[in-house]
């Protein structure tokens, strides 16, 4: 993932995919700065999916991905400046 190219529009499988979904991880990190509840709150949601808050466009469920691998991944989304 790092490593991957800009992070700036980094979204790990729409990136892979060579498209272009999702928020920005930077903006992510920007939008919950200080709210010490989003890294619970966003793991729950990328294993699960969701829409509306960045868009219409749904994030897919995203089972594959361990649940200690999607705490590792939203903490460091949230480390992003
Ligand atoms: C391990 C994989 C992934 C991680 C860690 C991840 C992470 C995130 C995070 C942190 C958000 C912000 C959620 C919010 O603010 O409520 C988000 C939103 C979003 N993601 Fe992902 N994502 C992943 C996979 C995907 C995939 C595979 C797609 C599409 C093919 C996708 C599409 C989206 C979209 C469209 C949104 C906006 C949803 C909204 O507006 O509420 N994501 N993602």
């Amino acid at each position: 993932m790092a490593g991957a190219g800009s992070e700036e529009r980094l979204h790990v499988l729409p990136r892979y995919r060579q498209e272009d979904v999702g928020p920005a991880f930077k903006e992510v990190a920007k939008k919950y700065a200080g709210d010490a509840g989003a890294a619970a709150r966003l793991s729950a949601k990328v294993k699960t999916g969701g829409k509306g808050v960045w868009g219409e466009v749904p994030m897919p469920p995203n089972p594959q991905v361990k649940p200690e691998d999607v705490q590792k991944i939203v903490g460091w989304v949230l480390t992003l400046k």
